[in-house]
């Protein structure tokens, strides 16, 4: 763990307008330039990107997508690449979040993703998570460590460490609930070890490890302090103005 924290909004299909969308954005700066220890990083839309990725760094805040295809140009209709987000101003890429992963993105997909990211010089947050729990046989463990491999496959040792890996359960995306922060811990450990074994020990230990799932203003710095990992990856809450400024003071007052 880090002493410094990443919190992700991924704003999925939302909010309907430019507009609203850059009054979310004024609102995150505004907090993101008083935070100590936390970096914060807005995943809008790829129509909003250009107007609201900073022309000049702003403290604390980035601008982040929420796909890309892996592609360099072409006829690839309704895609965008990497080259095109770089140029606009973005710095981060989530790579095969779960409502991608459920729409074909195969992990072999996702690994491409991830390559063509870093070779572009941006940072990927690449999800994974397992679909649901095997209380009875924990199947779910066998299930998360071949999708980490495999969403890593033909990924160069040496860009392990700026990665970001965004642990979410995804039973407890959408969720009332979040996981309980003592088994994000457990799982946080089985997940790092797992990379640690892809990676090497050493870049392991740099790299960002989230968690995803049903995070709100409310259980945000339980996660961070007890369930140990790096930082957060929000989705509803991240459009809630007044949640996220909460969860954003809440996870940076955490020592
Ligand atoms: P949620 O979504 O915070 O609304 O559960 C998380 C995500 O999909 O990344």
């Amino acid at each position: 763990m880090t002493n410094r924290k990443l919190i992700i909004g991924n704003w999925k299909m939302n909010p309907g307008t430019l507009e609203e969308a850059k009054k979310i954005v004024a609102k995150t700066k505004r907090v993101a330039a008083k935070l100590d220890h936390t970096d914060v990083v807005v995943c809008p839309p790829f129509v909003f990107l250009p107007q609201l990725a900073p022309r000049r760094s702003v403290k604390h805040f980035h601008v982040g997508a929420q796909s890309v295809y892996f592609e360099e140009s072409g006829s690839y209709t309704g895609e965008v690449s990497v080259a095109m987000l770089r140029d606009v101003g973005t710095e981060y890429v989530i790579v095969g979040h779960s409502e991608e992963r459920k729409r074909g993105d195969t992990d072999e997909i996702v690994a491409k993703k991830v390559k063509a990211v870093i070779d572009a010089g941006l940072t990927p947050i690449v999800c994974v998570g397992e679909i649901s729990r095997d209380v009875e046989g924990a199947s779910h463990y066998e299930v998360l460590k071949k999708q980490i491999q495999n969403s890593f496959a033909g990924v160069p040792k040496r860009a392990g460490r700026d990665i970001v890996l965004a642990y979410e359960p995804v039973w407890a995306i959408g969720a009332k609930e979040s996981m309980v922060p003592s088994e994000i811990y457990e799982m946080s450990l089985f997940v790092k070890k797992v990379f640690s074994d892809a990676f090497g020990p050493e870049t392991a230990v740099k790299v960002t490890i989230l968690y995803g799932g049903a995070v709100n203003f409310r259980n945000a710095a339980d996660i961070i302090s007890i369930g140990k990992v790096d930082g957060l990856l929000v989705g509803r809450e991240s459009l809630n103005t007044v949640g996220f400024v909460e969860l954003l003071k809440a996870v940076d007052a955490v020592k």
